[in-house]
């Protein structure tokens, strides 16, 4: 019996404490075992109890073996419904990173209050303890924030994550943007409407080419009255050529006739000094191909142009970036062989063995071709750049019938300094604001755009140095037509906003000739040879699109042409989004209005009107009744179109008029605003 009571109290005894162990443990829920995928990060993937690049987690020389590894900035939404006790870890800035500059600062976020912090980290700072209480909270956000100094290099961990859960693992991570595609540009109709430029600018004496373009049933018949003497028109596909001798400015109607009807459109030919006079519009191969670039690519992207319709949109550019030379480092033999003829003349690599032969194909499809070099001896890929060979490059540019080059800034830095040239990136981050070195910062531009200038054909000159030593001061200066004014664009919702909270400083310079860029589009199949769909969420393509147009910025198509979804299609022949980026006043679109995370985005039009964005930066819809008229320039009675539907939405009197802001999180309202009646 004694011992019968006492193998009953030693069972229960047992089953209390395994029970308890169980009830411990079960209480524990690592960060790692939840779904991490649905992080947001400025570059690479979110890992499990790895780095960002996929090593052992080090901090300041200690290693940790759970976590999550990721890059600001960084954002995980973990739902916990009021079922976690506590959150904790030791954070900071991976070792990997050593020797570079990283800086960031990481935060926990309950519920929409900021819980802790961790203060601004830098490589080698020793991890700090994350511990926060987490009772009663039912939404938590770990965030990584850059430290100030831009995003590069911050690989940041999120070592030994944990919580302390009140039932089990019930919790989920999600990510709060909207993941299901929908398109809202309607299908051109029948009847025949203009599209693209409503100017077009040339210099005396370079050849003409302008595709005037038109939505419509096919066949179309394009006619062209008053066009200047020394140019003609094919009725068929609405392509102008010829040649102008003298300047002068020319009014043209244009005429597009089919089955259903007529259309009109009053064009302007500027002949003078200025060239792009909207800002270019095409499709260059870096984002999709980057160093597998071959002349058979650039022929079919050149086909899909013609094929999608999307030549019918104005899209005109299929530029070659980086890879159509010969390269210092390649294994590949395709990419080997001599730099330049005994001439000096720049000799292509084996994969674009007929370079005039290319860029006839390309104008035979009524489209343009441009090229990519860099200032320095070395492109960013170590292919051979134009350094003491500006004259000869710029002569074989035009020899060939380029309409574009992209100049870099690749291993210049390194001229200027005397270092070796066999960094490309090395000193990348120089910027001057004045003096000798600034001078010194410009030359190389200022020399390549002197002698395109001296080519009998104009080429649309594309400076593309980072925005460094505020290149759009000076960039007009040195014939540039267009400037970068950041660092490389990714398809992630982090470069995309912050290239795009980066551009207002530049704004003023943005005219008809001279254009800001942020970089080119990341919309459809986008990789730099490693081919994705784009990881933006579908509302972040819609606002990618609005804004860079709202920025009159050049709009470069990354992706891959022959693999053009609907939803992308969607996004890039929406002809009256398009007529905001290429309006003929030429401003630039800024900010004029912040509320929350809606930032309120005004570019004027030529003919008065205002297109107005309405973006929301932040991870909640926006949803409020807006009055603030005034704020954004507006007075008066005005008729109000959502460009994105095509559709008029309502009339507005600023004095007395509310409208309704449905602003999805990440996304965006692109409105037209006309003027019916002023105060
Ligand atoms: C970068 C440039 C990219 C691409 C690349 C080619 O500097 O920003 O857009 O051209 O070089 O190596």
């Amino acid at each position: 019996m004694k011992s019968l009571k006492y193998l009953m109290s030693s069972i229960s005894l047992v089953v209390l404490s395994f029970l308890a162990i169980a009830q411990s443990s079960a209480q524990i829920v690592w960060l790692d075992e939840l779904d991490l995928s649905s992080a947001t990060q400025g570059y690479g993937t979110p890992r499990k109890n790895k780095t960002v690049d996929g090593k052992t987690m080090t901090i300041a020389g200690k290693t940790f073996e759970r976590g999550f590894g990721t890059h600001a900035t960084s954002q995980l939404t973990i739902i916990l419904n009021g079922n976690a006790k506590s959150f904790s870890a030791m954070v900071g800035i991976d070792d990997e990173v050593k020797g570079q500059k990283p800086a960031a600062e990481f935060v926990v976020i309950g519920d929409g209050k900021r819980l802790w912090s961790s203060g601004i980290m830098q490589v080698g700072d020793e991890a700090k303890l994350c511990k926060v209480n987490l009772v009663g909270i039912k939404r938590l956000e770990l965030v990584v924030t850059d430290g100030g100094n831009g995003d590069y290099y911050d690989h940041v961990n999120w070592a030994g994550a944990k919580f302390e859960a009140i039932r089990g693992n019930t919790f989920k991570t999600y990510n709060p943007i909207a993941s299901t595609p929908y398109i809202l540009t309607p299908k051109p109709a029948a009847f025949p409407k203009f599209t693209g430029a409503k100017v077009f600018g040339v210099r005396p004496g370079s050849p003409f080419q302008h595709r005037v373009t038109a939505t419509g049933e096919r066949p179309l018949n394009f006619a062209a009255v008053n066009l200047p003497k020394g140019l003609k028109m094919d009725a068929k596909t609405g392509l102008i050529t010829g040649m102008l001798t003298q300047k002068g400015t020319y009014l043209v109607t244009l005429k597009a006739k089919n089955a259903k009807g007529m259309a009109e459109r009053k064009f302007k030919i500027t002949c003078g000094d200025r060239i792009a006079l909207t800002p270019p519009m095409g499709w260059n191969s870096w984002n999709c191909f980057a160093h597998e670039v071959s002349a058979d690519k650039i022929k079919r992207a050149a086909d899909a142009m013609v094929k999608s319709g999307l030549i019918n949109h104005g899209w005109t550019y299929i530029n070659i970036d980086d890879f159509w030379q010969n390269n210092r480092d390649s294994k590949n033999p395709d990419l080997q062989g001599k730099f330049r003829d005994d001439a000096g003349n720049i000799i292509t690599n084996k994969r674009f063995p007929d370079m005039k032969g290319l860029a006839d194909y390309v104008h035979n499809l009524g489209l343009k071709i441009g090229l990519y070099s860099s200032p320095g001896p070395w492109t960013c890929g170590g292919c051979a750049g134009s350094y003491g060979y500006e004259k000869n490059d710029a002569e074989s540019y035009a020899k060939w019938g380029f309409d574009y080059l992209k100049y870099d800034w690749c291993s210049y830095g390194n001229v200027i300094d005397g270092l070796p040239d066999h960094d490309p990136y090395k000193v990348s981050s120089l910027s001057y604001k004045g003096g000798e070195k600034l001078n010194t910062a410009i030359k190389p531009f200022q020399m390549m755009g002197d002698y395109l200038r001296a080519q009998p054909r104009d080429i649309v000159f594309s400076l593309c140095q980072y925005g460094m030593s505020d290149v759009w001061k000076w960039g007009d200066a040195v014939y540039g037509s267009a400037w970068r004014t950041t660092n490389d664009i990714t398809d992630t919702w982090a470069s995309v906003k912050s290239i795009a909270l980066a551009q207002d400083q530049a704004a003023p310079y943005a005219k008809p000739g001279n254009w800001n860029d942020p970089d080119m589009l990341v919309v459809g199949q986008v990789g730099w040879g490693n081919p994705h769909p784009s990881k933006l969420k579908p509302d972040e393509q819609y606002l990618h699109i609005s804004l860079w147009s709202m920025f009159a910025a050049p709009l470069l198509i990354g992706c891959d042409m022959e693999k053009l979804d609907d939803f992308t299609l969607n996004l890039l022949t929406n002809d009256e989004v398009i007529e905001i980026n290429q309006d003929p006043l030429g401003k630039q679109g800024v900010c004029l209005q912040t509320i929350g995370d809606l930032r309120i985005y005004v570019k004027a039009l030529e003919d008065g009107g205002k297109a107005i964005g309405f973006c929301n930066f932040g991870t909640e819809p926006v949803d409020m009744n807006y009055a603030d008229f005034v704020k954004l320039g507006l007075k008066g009675h005005f008729t109000v179109r959502d460009l994105w539907r095509q559709k008029q939405i309502s009339t507005v009197d600023t004095k007395t008029s509310k409208i309704k802001l449905k602003v999805p999180a990440h996304g965006v309202l692109l409105y037209k605003f006309s003027n019916t009646q002023r105060y």
